[in-house]
């Protein structure tokens, strides 16, 4: 739906860290991606590509990304393609992106057959698919960024297409909040953004405003495995103010999935943001201005470990790693604690990858 309001507009307060957490990952993605090693080619694309610039002047996402394939030093002189394709169905965004995009960079920085960029107008579900066909984007991989004001219209067709593309990774934008507000307005459009079904509906049942959050991305999650990706990480964003986005980024590599987390917890602290995982069900920030949060994990552990005798401390890595936001590096350090508060034991001195913990 084109933007109700004047373009450009102010950018929200989250913005900023959900832009830091693009950055951070597209600082990894590219290098890993264009090794050596990897593809010839990549293609970062967004459904949702916005003016690709703010009211204060600050740079939108598609510039962003071009930013930091131009600023990954290891990339240099490489001869491999990098695609750019954006869409957007406003047309006010998508001649204020072309202006920016030439402002940004008024000199070609590579040649256009090593680095294409392109710029559709039209809905997501239409102009999406047929922009990336146009530039030869399938069979290489694609990170596709769909962050629309939260509704998430994307067909599912497409979801199941790009997860069984080649290394290729989804970061979705995704506001409970619409959904629960409208579910008894919404038509049978929206059961296709969670896969064309419509048990997401049932959310008008649930008494409780978290408990209904919390189900419709377990929905939300559910279409993303039943398209094809096996590793799914969604976080909420929260502002000072309260406010909060949910991301939900899904791929088929461990690695993508390691280097997404670490990219969301590189993102400076000290700036208001904070970020809570879903499946907490206290809903505490992550963050206090500068030091992790490990409580939210600690209370995770311990209903991992309940009724489940002595498990191995690298267990709970892996298991950290594919079922929480939290990193592996944060469970030591918060069995640890579990441990100095004599809530759980330990078969060696030390908590380490080998060793085995239970509760007391
Ligand atoms: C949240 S903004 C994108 C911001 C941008 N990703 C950034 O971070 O700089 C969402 C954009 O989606 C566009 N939009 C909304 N519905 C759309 C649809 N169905 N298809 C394509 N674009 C749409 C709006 O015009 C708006 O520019």
């Amino acid at each position: 739906m084109p933007v109700k309001g004047e373009v450009p507009w102010d950018k929200a307060p989250h913005t900023d860290a959900k832009h830091r957490i693009y950055r951070a990952y597209l600082d990894k993605w590219y290098p890993i991606l264009l090794s050596d090693n990897g593809y010839p080619s990549v293609t970062y694309a967004e459904g949702f590509a916005g003016p690709g610039v703010y009211k204060d002047g600050s740079a939108g996402s598609p510039i962003i990304a071009i930013q930091a394939l131009l600023e990954t030093p290891q990339l240099a002189g490489t001869e491999k393609t990098t695609r750019f394709v954006f869409v957007d169905d406003d047309p006010r965004c998508v001649k204020l992106l072309g202006d920016e995009l030439r402002r940004r960079f008024p000199d070609r920085p590579r040649p256009h057959g090593l680095m294409p960029v392109s710029v559709a107008e039209g809905p997501c579900s239409d102009a999406f698919e047929p922009a990336l066909e146009a530039v030869g984007a399938w069979y290489q991989p694609i990170l596709a960024v769909f962050d629309s004001w939260g509704n998430a219209p994307v067909p599912y067709r497409l979801i199941r297409r790009l997860a069984q593309n080649p290394s290729s990774e989804v970061v979705v934008t995704f506001m409970p909040q619409h959904f629960i507000r409208f579910v008894s307005q919404l038509s049978e459009d929206t059961d296709g953004v969670f896969g064309h079904d419509s048990s997401w509906r049932a959310v008008s049942d649930i008494p409780d405003g978290s408990k209904k959050k919390a189900f419709l991305l377990g929905r939300y999650r559910s279409m993303l495995a039943e398209a094809g990706f096996r590793f799914l990480l969604d976080f909420e964003l929260v502002t000072v103010k309260g406010e909060s986005l949910y991301l939900v980024f899904g791929t088929n590599h461990r690695r993508g999935l390691e280097k997404m987390k670490q990219s969301v917890w590189e993102v400076d602290k000290v700036q208001g943001i904070g970020f809570r995982d879903p499946k907490d069900e206290y809903e505490e920030a992550l963050f206090d201005l500068t030091d992790p949060q490990l409580e939210p994990l600690e209370r995770m552990l311990v209903t991992r470990l309940a009724g489940a005798g002595q498990i191995r401390v690298e267990n709970l890595r892996e298991w950290a790693l594919f079922s929480t936001v939290y990193r592996e590096q944060h469970v030591i350090p918060a069995l640890t604690k579990l441990r100095n508060r004599g809530q759980v034991e330990c078969d060696r001195t030390r908590i380490e990858r080998a060793a085995l913990v239970r509760l007391v």
